[in-house]
């Protein structure tokens, strides 16, 4: 009621009187919450006021600010795991339901794409990886990845007012500089998925100084760009709010939507581009054109042929 309340006070009597609770209780349980790291102001004839909640990644933070209906409703939350993609992937297989979560304020192996490590210090950053179970072939999975892009870019501009957009396919970056990236996970059958992991790392409160040497100059956080401590809780239940928003959206009108927003939201449109491509194969220079209705990338080559770009990484190389 407090979180809900955000800046207005709320008096003794009125949370005893909604809480069922004598004045004494309702007291005695404000204090318990200060012990845990609540910071409740008890302010003159008004009531008490929310002030801070404890910088954890737990249910109890979390749940307050929840306003969705499947994602994150089961909340799996870790001190420390190799990989939330990792412990979800196992949740899922023993039958976790769609919109279950696993969080986590530290992971010792956290996962980038392409074998990559994902730096993971503990109590920085949002570690987060959601179980999903979209109806659909396995190969509409790999849009859940623009779902999710979509969902953590209009996070970060909307709740944070920063200049969020996609280096396609899905490094989230603010003027360059990466702060978030997307990991997808499929498991399928045959023709049916059985799940998808959508893990995503946002870097949070981390200072330029936390970053390795090697990715401190291409890399940011939140705290950088808004100049103040950021609320891991409240980011969490935000972003969850508008993953579940964009991913109904999805499964309902299917990916027209995500895609024409992935476009808005894209750096890579319009850019001169390096493409790597996997496996050490020779990547090419060109002129990044259009995403396509499948996701992919088209790019103009020197030579004026267009060619369709599946899977690689993308390096911007000028604006033209
Ligand atoms: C990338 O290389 O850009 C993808 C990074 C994905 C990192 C997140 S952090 C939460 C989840 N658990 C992992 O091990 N990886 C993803």
């Amino acid at each position: 009621m407090l979180a809900e309340a955000g800046d207005t006070c709320l008096s003794g009597e009125m949370l005893s009187g909604k809480l069922g609770l004598r004045p004494a209780d309702v007291f005695r349980q404000i204090e318990a919450l200060r012990t845990k790291g609540y910071r409740i102001d008890t302010v003159a004839r008004q009531g008490y006021r929310l002030v801070r909640i404890p910088d954890r990644l737990s249910p109890l933070e979390i749940s307050p600010f929840l306003t969705t209906h499947a994602l994150g409703r089961g909340l799996h939350h870790f001190d420390s795991v190799a990989s939330t993609n990792e412990v979800a992937f196992e949740l899922a297989r023993e039958g976790a339901f769609h919109g279950e979560t696993v969080v986590a304020e530290h992971q010792t192996h956290g996962k980038g794409r392409r074998g990559r490590t994902w730096i993971s210090p503990a109590g920085r950053n949002v570690y987060c990886s959601v179980i999903l179970r979209p109806d659909v072939p396995p190969t509409r999975a790999p849009e859940l990845t623009f779902v999710a892009a979509v969902a953590v870019v209009q996070t970060l501009r909307e709740a944070f007012n920063v200049p969020a957009d996609v280096k396609w396919p899905n490094d989230i970056e603010i003027q360059g500089k990466k702060i978030s990236g997307i990991l997808t996970e499929l498991d399928a059958e045959g023709d049916e998925i059985g799940f998808v992991i959508v893990g995503l790392g946002i870097n949070v409160n981390m200072e330029p100084d936390d970053f390795p040497e090697e990715i401190r100059s291409t890399a940011t956080s939140l705290q950088i760009e808004v100049g103040d401590f950021v609320d891991r809780p409240l980011l969490t239940a935000a972003l969850l709010a508008r993953l579940e928003d964009w991913y109904d959206r999805w499964a309902t009108e299917g990916p027209g939507l995500v895609l024409e927003t992935l476009k808005i939201f894209s750096s890579t449109i319009g850019r001169e581009v390096r493409i790597l491509a996997a496996d050490g194969a020779q990547g090419f220079d060109g002129t990044a054109e259009d995403i396509d209705e499948s996701g992919a990338l088209i790019v103009r080559r020197a030579d004026g042929r267009t060619q369709k770009v599946v899977a690689a990484d993308v390096e911007h190389l000028r604006r033209i």
